[in-house]
């Protein structure tokens, strides 16, 4: 297991998670929304940068020879990536804390937080889609990064008890 699938993965599954907190703000109060998903931000674009050698090689063969797959899986991160612009430019222009806090304070309007609604909503069952499409990766990565050390372990264990 190389290295940089480890940290993919940890960065992937802190994501994941920041994104279904900053699902429900109700849950976590309106400051720990705001800062979270500014935070969220920086590890989205880490993640690309992560996974840029990928981004470079399938807009090279697109058109050329890239599989069927492979195209679905680009648009939907193409989808996801205009929709998570959409909602932090949305979310910033109806900020009640971050922004604020920052100094900056924002006309309301009624649009934006109809925006911030519809891209968040959407980027719901983006996001669905995307692990769906990456499904085989996860699953084999995470059993790699959690269950070798288990199965290295238990087999050194039986060897030293033989
Ligand atoms: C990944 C990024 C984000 C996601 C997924 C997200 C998602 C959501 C959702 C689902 C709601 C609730 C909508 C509803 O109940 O009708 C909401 C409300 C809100 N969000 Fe975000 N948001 C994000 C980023 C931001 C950012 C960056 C800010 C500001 C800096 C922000 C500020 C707000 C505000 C002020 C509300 C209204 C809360 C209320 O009126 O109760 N959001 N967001």
């Amino acid at each position: 297991m190389s290295n940089s699938n480890r940290t993919k993965l940890l960065l992937d599954i802190g994501t994941f998670l920041a994104f279904l907190i900053t699902m429900d703000p109700r849950f976590s109060g309106l400051a720990i929304h705001e800062w979270l998903s500014i935070a969220l931000a920086g590890t989205i674009i880490i993640h690309l940068l992560l996974n840029w050698e990928w981004i470079v090689n399938v807009t090279r063969r697109l058109f050329v020879k890239a599989t069927n797959g492979a195209r679905i899986n680009y648009v939907l991160n193409w989808l996801l990536f205009i929709d998570g612009i959409l909602i932090m430019l949305s979310g910033i222009m109806i900020s009640e804390s971050a922004m604020p806090a920052l100094g900056v304070t924002l006309p309301m309007n009624f649009a934006w937080r109809s925006m911030h609604d519809i891209s968040a909503n959407l980027a719901l069952l983006i996001m669905g889609l995307h692990l769906a499409m990456h499904w085989n990766w996860i699953v084999t990565t995470f059993k790699r990064v959690f269950f070798s050390k288990v199965k290295k372990q238990v087999s050194l264990s039986a060897r030293q008890e033989a």
